[in-house]
């Protein structure tokens, strides 16, 4: 079989697939493994509840049944999903949207495939686009996704010594460079690896530099506002028709549903919808009919900030506390400040090891993680010692089991030390 340079890249070489695989194998090969390298939610019994009440009526229901499973949606998604969510936006936010501002894909994930390769790559006057990543490191999942290679362009991020073991990752915008070659700016916020969650005065000045130069800022609301909300400090949602606003129903609780949210000014959704009907014909619908009796109440906002996101916020706490108690003050570590998402960012200056050789050492124990090396794609392959000393930990497991792993994470790193 010979792949073409498409079916090469994403078919052979990208970085995800080897570390997808590699978790895998852990996984298969049973035993006592304590798994913290995914991005699964956790599982959260009050909304498993009332997603099995809603899929219950669903099913029950003759007419109701027969769309969920008998009818193609247009390219741009379920309507009555799409109509409840501008109702529910425009009410909470007062975004002045209209269905045409939003589209509906199989996953989020499959929006920034769309959504990179249509702003950027060759264009038909000869130039070669990228999308700028204005704070590495960033979601992993981003990197693989381009079919031109160079799609990406990253910027090393100002480290913030917060004290108290922890920091912060902040813009350097004295280093972001937007030429007539970039196609738009994208963030993740809440951050995927870090839980960092971009200020609202970094936003307004990336939403200004995307203004300026007429392009779009992408911002990737997987873990953010209004769902499902795991955020633990203050940050203002924000849209307007310079931003692609990717929301997913996802980390909620239902992957499976494979339901992401764009929500952009119509050129774009229209563009996007196109794009979608000839990868996908046409979005699943079992995700939208789940949630749309939530979104046409609002009860998935308060459904996020009362259920969801104390859940989270005191797994983060319990996460944070044990691992300073392992830690103790034998060799140098600090924590992101964790401010989102389901991460916590560990970071071991000047560790004799490097992350992927701490990540294979702790494999080899039982306890998965993701080496930090991963998240830095655009990022030029420049020395900088800091992108081998961080590793990526995932909480929304069993609490116990993510003690057992932190634990197990600063035996590693003090064995690592005393060897030199
Ligand atoms: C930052 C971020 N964006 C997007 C996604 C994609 O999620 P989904 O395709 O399930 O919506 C993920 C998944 O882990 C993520 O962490």
């Amino acid at each position: 079989m010979k792949l073409s340079s498409f079916g090469q890249k994403l078919g052979t070489d990208a970085g995800i697939n080897s570390l997808m695989d590699d978790l895998g194998e852990a996984m298969a090969g049973g035993g006592d493994v304590v798994m913290m390298g995914g991005g699964n939610p956790g599982h959260l019994p009050a909304v498993t509840d009332r997603l099995q009440e809603i899929a219950q009526e669903l099913v029950n229901d003759p007419e109701q049944f027969r769309r969920l499973t008998g009818v193609y949606d247009p390219p741009q998604g379920e309507k009555q999903f799409i109509a409840s969510l501008v109702e529910l936006l425009n009410r909470e936010y007062d975004w002045g949207l209209t269905p045409e501002n939003v589209a509906l894909t199989n996953g989020s994930q499959s929006a920034f495939f769309m959504l990179f390769n249509m702003l950027a790559g060759h264009h038909p006057d000869g130039s070669n686009r990228h999308i700028l990543l204005p704070l590495a490191p960033e979601y992993i999942g981003y990197g693989d996704a381009g079919l031109t290679p160079d799609l990406f362009k990253a910027v090393r991020p100002e480290i913030d010594e917060l004290g108290d073991n922890l920091f912060k990752y902040r813009v350097d915008f004295s280093q972001l460079e937007i030429t007539e070659d970039t196609a738009a700016i994208c963030v993740s916020r809440p951050t995927n690896p870090t839980g960092n969650v971009l200020t609202d005065e970094e936003m307004l000045r990336l939403e200004q530099l995307a203004i300026e130069h007429d392009i779009p800022l992408i911002v990737d609301g997987a873990y953010g506002t209004p769902f499902p909300d795991l955020m633990y400090t203050q940050a203002s949602p924000r849209w307007t028709p310079q931003h692609i606003l990717c929301l997913s129903l996802s980390k909620l609780g239902i992957p499976a549903a494979r339901t992401g949210i764009v929500i952009a000014n119509r050129e774009i959704i229209r563009a996007l919808s196109g794009v979608n009907a000839i990868m996908n014909l046409a979005t699943g619908s079992f995700g939208a009919m789940l949630a749309e009796p939530l979104v046409r109440s609002g009860e998935i906002i308060s459904m996020s900030r009362e259920l969801v996101q104390p859940v989270y916020r005191q797994k983060m706490e319990k996460a944070v506390a044990a691992f300073r108690e392992a830690m103790g003050d034998d060799c140098p570590w600090r924590i992101h400040t964790p401010e989102g998402a389901m991460f916590l960012w560990l970071w071991f200056p000047d560790l004799p090891i490097t992350s992927l050789a701490l990540y294979q050492r702790l494999k080899a124990r039982g306890v998965l993680v993701v080496s930090g090396h991963y998240f830095f794609p655009g990022l030029p392959d420049e020395d900088w010692p800091h992108r081998h000393q961080c590793l990526r930990v995932t909480y929304s497991q069993d609490e116990a089991d993510v003690a057992r792993g932190l634990k197990a994470i600063a035996e590693e790193v003090k064995a690592a030390w005393k060897e030199g």
